[in-house]
């Protein structure tokens, strides 16, 4: 299901205050899950527990982990994990125990008017998207990235800190946009296409291609 981020963003001002009651549970303690929690944080979101099969038993920002098969079956969840594969084995998992996923918009993050954000998608602080974009499932877009005008992106696409998406881009399910880099207007980034950090993208990009430099050509 997509909303539009007034939607959003008042579910998480406490529009729904059933789902409020439902504990919100971030998969992955690592560096995004982390910032996951500092996006939660800042919209007055408490988080309940971190969700990761590699450490679970520990205490991360003085939350336990534990593994996403506990996780308990009224949660709401977040998948704080840059990599579009691992998203899309977690949230196979999560939903088949019948969580619900949620989006978190970082309320200095700024999204324009008639852009949806789909479920599962997380905007972190200083990132600026425009007007009349589009957000698919478990996508997201790190600080200080910005989407321009009409952009749409798939399910699960990455665009991290920097990343500079111009209008009218297409970012095909699982693309990621590396830190800094640029996509020229109108060009369309295949699935699971990788643009390296600091690329800057003239041409459109072949599904799976990693790409670097400017003008961005395959790596060798
Ligand atoms: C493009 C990328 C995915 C390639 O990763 P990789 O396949 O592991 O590549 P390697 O590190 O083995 O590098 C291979 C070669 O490409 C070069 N290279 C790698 N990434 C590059 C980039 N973004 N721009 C220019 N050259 C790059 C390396 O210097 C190396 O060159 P060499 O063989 O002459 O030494 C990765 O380097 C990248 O840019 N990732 C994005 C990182 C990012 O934005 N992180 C944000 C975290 S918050």
């Amino acid at each position: 299901m997509s909303r539009r981020n007034d939607a959003v963003v008042a579910d998480i001002a406490g529009h729904a205050e059933g789902d409020l009651k439902r504990p919100l549970l971030v998969a992955g303690a690592g560096g995004v899950g982390r910032e996951a929690l500092d996006t939660a944080l800042a919209t007055g979101l408490e988080v309940a527990a971190f969700l990761d099969d590699k450490r679970a038993g520990e205490t991360v920002r003085g939350l336990p982990v534990i593994r996403p098969e506990e996780a308990p079956r009224e949660g709401r969840y977040l998948i704080g994990i840059a990599d579009p594969q691992a998203r899309l084995r977690l949230m196979g998992v999560l939903e088949g125990l019948g969580l619900v996923p949620v989006s978190l918009v970082h309320p200095r993050a700024i999204v324009a008017p008639h852009t949806e954000i789909a479920e599962g998608c997380l905007v972190q602080g200083g990132a600026y998207i425009s007007s009349d974009v589009t957000l698919g499932s478990h996508s997201q877009v790190h600080y200080n990235a910005t989407v321009g005008h009409d952009t749409v992106l798939g399910e699960r696409v990455t665009v991290y800190p920097g990343g500079n998406v111009s209008g009218s881009v297409s970012l095909h399910d699982g693309a990621t946009v590396g830190s800094n880099a640029v996509i020229l207007q109108g060009l369309t980034v295949g699935e699971g296409a990788f643009v390296g950090a600091g690329a800057v993208a003239t041409r459109d990009v072949p599904p799976r291609a990693v790409v670097i430099g400017s003008p961005a050509r395959p790596i060798s």
